[in-house]
């Protein structure tokens, strides 16, 4: 999701009675879930001030999220915040203990905690060049989790506009300093430049480099975006067609295929209406026809701070909670 969209920042929390976690239906899908947004929000602001431009997610909405048959919790981080002076440099404890203590929560609760650094591939506003140093900040964040098997690692939110050969240095780098820190049982879902996208994933050429990484654990996750508006960029209610999100995965599936690979869309989202719907049903159909290289989707997005945003599953008042996720219960 765009640098735009996190502007937006509403405080509008409402209480929710505590339920009780459930375990995840028993679906085809090994990840399914959402985004929760809050840490990455104001990221012009740096550090930020928690509870004006940032805030954490929510306990009780994720347990009502892991009731639904959830198991899968994306954290939107900001790289800057959580080591502040520079890539190499040590982190800032205070904003580090509020990532600790929503990935306790979740993976306490058998779910997966995805720390995502949703800089797309830039840090402090500069494309990152620095190979290294990518590296060296993913050894200090993923040493601090190193012993929980439910974290997932996400190389990063959305590169773009960037050499597809430097998205693949960085990915490997960020693979090698993850699994050289000791988590070496953890998923690491990689993202492409061209913002992931699953439609430009051959097109964009950023196939080819991110073709090529390896892992010794062989757990490494091709993490794509897909929206379903006209220009993909998922800022827009309507859908193209009911049958759009079937469309825009069929390139990307086949290369998968080929390539003998895992994939999963981590970022997805149509608006509240029945052709947005259907758009939606079909394409979670056709990843669950094609489950063999499709591991899983999550939704774009969850969060206490998107009040009447038009994408919001944040329960219970969200427009996509009550809405759209009763429609979306098979594919759970
Ligand atoms: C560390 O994070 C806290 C909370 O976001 C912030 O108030 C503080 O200024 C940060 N310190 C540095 C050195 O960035």
């Amino acid at each position: 999701m765009r640098f735009v969209d996190l502007l937006i920042a509403a405080a509008t929390v409402s209480a929710v009675a505590v339920p009780t976690p459930t375990k995840k239906r028993a679906g085809t899908f090994q990840f399914t879930g959402v985004s929760e947004s809050g840490a990455e929000f104001g990221n012009q602001a740096i550090p930020g001030r928690l509870g004006k431009d940032y805030t954490w997610p929510d306990h009780n909405a994720i347990s009502t999220l892991i009731q639904k048959g959830f198991n899968t919790f994306r954290i939107p981080i900001m790289m800057e915040r959580i080591i502040p002076e520079k890539l190499t440099g040590s982190v800032n404890e205070t904003y580090a203990a509020g990532l600790d203590d929503i990935v306790k929560f979740i993976t306490n609760q058998g779910a997966y905690a995805v720390v995502d650094p949703h800089n797309f591939g830039r840090y402090y506003n500069n494309i990152i060049t620095d190979v290294a140093g990518f590296g060296a900040w993913w050894t200090t964040v993923a040493k601090r989790y190193a012993t929980n098997e439910k974290v997932i690692f996400d190389t990063n939110n959305e590169f773009h506009d960037e050499d597809n050969a430097l998205v693949g240095q960085l990915n490997q780098a960020a693979i090698d300093a993850i699994r050289a820190a000791g988590a070496t049982s953890q998923y690491i879902f990689v993202e492409g430049n061209s913002w992931t996208g699953a439609w430009h994933w051959t097109s964009s050429g950023t196939a080819e480099a991110m073709g090529k990484l390896t892992d010794p654990q062989d757990k490494i996750i091709y993490e794509m975006h897909q929206y379903l508006d006209s220009d993909g960029s998922g800022t827009s209610e309507a859908c193209v067609s009911a049958t759009i999100g079937k469309e825009r995965l069929a390139d990307a599936t086949a290369w998968l295929k080929a390539n003998n690979k895992k994939g999963l869309i981590g970022e997805t989202a149509g608006g509240a209406n029945a052709q947005c719907i259907q758009a939606v049903q079909g394409m979670l159909a056709y990843m669950k026809e094609n489950s063999d290289v499709w591991t899983g989707w999550l939704w774009w997005g969850a969060g206490p701070w998107w009040a009447d945003y038009m994408y919001s599953i944040e329960p219970p008042s969200g427009t996509a909670f009550t809405k759209v996720l009763p429609s979306l219960a098979d594919y759970i």
